[in-house]
């Protein structure tokens, strides 16, 4: 076979994930245990030249166009800037961007920028000291919004995510919103997935799409922004202020918000991501129950050619969708092994 990345269903998946370990210096609850994950051995994830091996033959054989750089937390590599400068060396150069907690980014990102980093992603749940602390279990608020600013010095789009746990910090959500419109930052939040290490997911509990926008339409003015979703997780909207009391003046464009219902509004028909996991295996799905593995026959010495019809060989398969109805599970859904922290969003 030749050619793109193509499922049975017609998807063609453009936009690559990869995470570079499994690591994190976090414990969000939506993700990690309290007392963390077995790591991996070190012989076992992907070295940067793996890595860039990897990518070098998605971009070039595989029509890849972007690739987003995960974890775990990937500011834990040591070699992030190396990666990032190989990628951006490539003949074929995809637009490179990174997901992460922000933990030491104010150190790297100047670094990162002039590697050929594009933009970031940043999760930030709450503005609150103790929220955050009880949510990321780990009181690392000030070092987040460090490495935040660092990031909005440099790069020209930075874009921030929030899980809403009820009872926690959903109270917060309309003035994460105002922070961030202040700052320029486009901020998405995310409906919590069943990807959690204590399976304590519960879809009665979860807060929804449409909670989340009735709770913002209290403050604010949302509109359907009319840019092309073009397979995007989020679903955005032009943020107007009401005016009044929420100050000011009425209809005045304030910003934008997004929403990743992928729970109740699943994008999945128009899903274009394949992932390669620290190990080196191609997920079609986050919620893929197999992986295939890149890396044994790339130590053991196939050809790229080899590697780009394994890695086709393992897209064609992708499930239609994740399995998750409206109203909870659909028949035969099963949470996947791995957890967030171990696929990489
Ligand atoms: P851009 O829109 O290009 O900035 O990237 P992104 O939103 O895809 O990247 P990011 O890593 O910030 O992901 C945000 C969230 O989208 C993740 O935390 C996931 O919750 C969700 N997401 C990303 N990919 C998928 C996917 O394939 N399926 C589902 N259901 N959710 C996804
Ligand atoms: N459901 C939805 N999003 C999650 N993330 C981590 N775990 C979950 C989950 N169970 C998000 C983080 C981060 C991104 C990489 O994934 O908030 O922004
Ligand atoms: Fe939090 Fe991301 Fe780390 Fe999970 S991988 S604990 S969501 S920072």
């Amino acid at each position: 076979a030749t050619g793109a990345l193509v499922d049975s269903f017609g998807r063609v998946a453009t936009d690559l994930r990869v995470s570079l370990t499994d690591r994190c210096n976090l414990r969000c609850t939506y993700c990690m245990p309290a007392e963390g994950l077995p790591t991996l051995p070190k012989d076992s994830v992907m070295t940067r030249e793996e890595i860039v091996r990897l990518v070098g033959i998605a971009t070039r054989d595989l029509g890849v166009r972007q690739v987003r750089f995960t974890g775990g937390e990937p500011l834990l590599r040591r070699d992030l800037v190396e990666i990032v400068a190989d990628c951006a060396a490539l003949p074929v150069r995809p637009e490179l961007s990174l997901t992460t907690n922000a933990v030491g980014l104010d150190a790297r990102a100047a670094r990162l920028r002039d590697a050929g980093l594009d933009r970031v992603n940043v999760s930030l749940d709450t503005l609150d000291p103790d929220t955050f602390a009880t949510l990321a279990r780990r009181p690392f608020l000030e070092r987040t919004l460090a490495g935040i600013a660092a990031a909005a010095d440099v790069f020209d789009v930075v874009k921030i995510n929030a899980v809403l746990v009820r009872g926690v910090n959903l109270d917060h959500a309309a003035d994460l919103l105002s922070w961030c419109l202040e700052r320029g930052f486009e901020l998405r939040f995310i409906e919590q997935m069943p990807l959690d290490a204590d399976h304590a997911w519960d879809r009665a509990a979860m807060v929804t799409a449409a909670e989340v926008r009735g709770l913002l339409g209290e403050r604010f003015t949302l509109e359907p922004d009319d840019e092309p979703r073009d397979g995007a997780p989020a679903e955005r909207f032009v943020v107007r202020s009401p005016g009044g009391r929420a100050g000011g003046r009425r209809g005045e464009r304030l910003g934008r918000v997004g929403i990743i219902a992928s729970v109740t509004e699943p994008f999945c028909g128009d899903c274009r991501r394949t992932r390669l996991t620290a190990e080196g295996g191609v997920r079609d799905c986050l919620f893929a129950h197999t992986e295939t593995d890149l890396l044994g026959p790339l130590r053991a010495g196939a050809g790229d050619h080899v590697l780009a019809d394994l890695w086709r060989g393992a897209m064609w398969g992708k499930a239609a969708g994740h399995g998750m109805s409206d109203t909870g599970f659909d028949e035969g859904f099963e949470q996947p092994e791995r957890t967030m922290s171990a696929i990489g969003g």
